[in-house]
């Protein structure tokens, strides 16, 4: 049995769309397949046919994105990254090495393109270890009371001159300002994913069979002296229980670079009449919301794998970031899947924070799979903590604290968009 590997075009979106379905099992129904594909970058789209059979057997695409990773000495910086997605195998040709093939297949272009990571989210965790990929953030959802009290008195000032008003989602006004909006917070925050503008109006789109009873999308947008600086994507849903109202809001984004402008948008979210319970998903372990309102327990806090990150060229990779401290050490870098990297990688960082990475023939000091340097790429899951879980060896003493100590920043990165 053979597998090839073909690029699809606009006219296979029916094609595409079935094997999605047949994979994922949704109602199809609510989801036009015209507007669900809208934002494909069909280049970058394609599909897996065995046998040269003309039916397809798996699909997967990835998008143009960037993930906002530590610069040198505590800045940032944006790396260019695939957004691997609707990465789908038919059941009747499951376990038979689809996606095996569609994963080294998307490697070997991203190699040859110069593109030095890709990330996703796992749809189950068992997945994407095996080929490469790491979990390098963690997302925490909120669940927060009406009402819910922030403290952040050294804010209030700041706060009380943001004003924030909510206009309906599906509009390209609307689209074009968040997606504004979006870049801009994105290269602040670190571990933000960012979206290409093709995404931008798309996202948007209000899909009326997928509310489940849910108002249409709404968009809390934050001004200070008239510009644009935040906002949060919500949607409420009615609910009465014993004659009293249980409404909930769950919040699908909420970006601001200004932590006064999360408060002032915060406080809106616990604000609105007949709700119970807000959700905020995207957050992450350093948030201000989940300290503002005394920890964890308070913030209703649940935790997931958000971005899985995969170093597709170890020595690009490593130089697109960077670093805290500076280094000098060789890494033995163990990857099977992407042999190009397995090999021992002299990394030397310079006083200023700036790394480059090259092939040496010296003795290693380190002895690491390539999934270890993609859960510390953005700065959390430190090598220190890698080492003493067993996940990383230490050759010559004391090295995994020292690339720790460069890899590291503060703070936590935040969960990843949808994407
Ligand atoms: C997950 C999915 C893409 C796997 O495709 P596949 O063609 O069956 O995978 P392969 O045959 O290439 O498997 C490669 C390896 O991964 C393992 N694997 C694949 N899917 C797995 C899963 N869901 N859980 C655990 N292991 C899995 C296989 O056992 C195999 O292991 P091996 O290397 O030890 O032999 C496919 O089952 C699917 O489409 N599932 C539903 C949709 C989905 O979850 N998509 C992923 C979106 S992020």
């Amino acid at each position: 049995m053979t597998t090839s590997i073909v690029p699809l075009t606009a006219a296979d979106r029916q094609r595409l769309f079935a094997v999605d379905l047949a994979a994922f099992f949704f109602d199809p129904s609510a989801y036009p397949v015209d507007v669900v594909t809208g934002h494909f970058d069909w280049a970058r789209t394609f599909g897996a046919s065995r046998d040269g059979s003309n039916e397809l057997a798996g699909i997967y695409t990835s998008y143009d994105m960037a993930v906002t990773a530590p610069g040198a000495l505590g800045t940032l910086t944006s790396v260019p990254m695939a957004g691997l997605s609707w990465v789908s195998v038919h059941p009747d040709h499951r376990r038979r090495g689809v996606l095996r093939d569609m994963m080294t297949h998307h490697f070997a272009r991203m190699h040859e393109q110069g593109v030095a990571l890709s990330g996703l989210h796992a749809a189950e965790v068992q997945i994407y270890g095996r080929f490469g990929y790491a979990i390098s953030s963690v997302e925490l959802e909120l669940e927060l009371e009406r009402g819910a009290v922030f403290t952040a008195p050294s804010l209030e000032d700041a706060a009380a001159r943001v004003t924030t008003r909510f206009v309906a989602a599906d509009s390209d006004d609307a689209a074009q300002v968040v997606h504004d909006l979006h870049l801009g917070c994105a290269g602040q925050t670190l571990g933000a994913v960012s979206r290409p503008q093709r995404m931008a109006r798309p996202f948007l789109v209000d899909l009326p069979l997928t509310r489940q009873g849910q108002e249409p999308c709404q968009v809390l947008m934050a001004h200070l002296d008239g510009q644009p600086v935040g906002y949060a994507l919500f949607s409420r849903q009615a609910k009465w229980t014993n004659w009293q109202a249980k409404g909930t809001v769950t919040v699908r984004e909420l970006a601001t670079a200004d932590p006064a402008t999360l408060l002032a948008l915060a406080r809106r979210l616990v604000d609105f009449d007949l709700t119970a319970s807000v959700m905020i998903g995207g957050r992450g372990p350093d948030d201000p919301l989940v300290w503002w309102t005394g920890g964890p327990r308070a913030a209703g806090v649940k935790a997931f794998d958000s971005l899985w990150l995969r170093l597709i060229d170890v020595d690009a990779a490593l130089t697109a970031r960077g670093y805290s401290s500076p280094c000098d050490l060789v890494l033995d870098v163990v990857d099977p899947v992407c042999p190009w990297n397995q090999r021992a990688w002299r990394l030397t960082v310079d006083r200023s924070g700036v790394g480059s990475c090259l092939p040496t023939s010296r003795e290693a000091d380190l002895r690491l799979p390539v999934q270890a340097l993609g859960a510390a790429y953005l700065g959390s899951r430190s090598i220190a903590a890698q080492a003493h879980q067993g996940l990383v060896t230490d050759l010559t003493t004391g090295s995994a604290l020292l690339l720790s100590r460069a890899m590291s920043c503060d703070p936590e990165p935040v969960g990843a968009i949808e994407f």
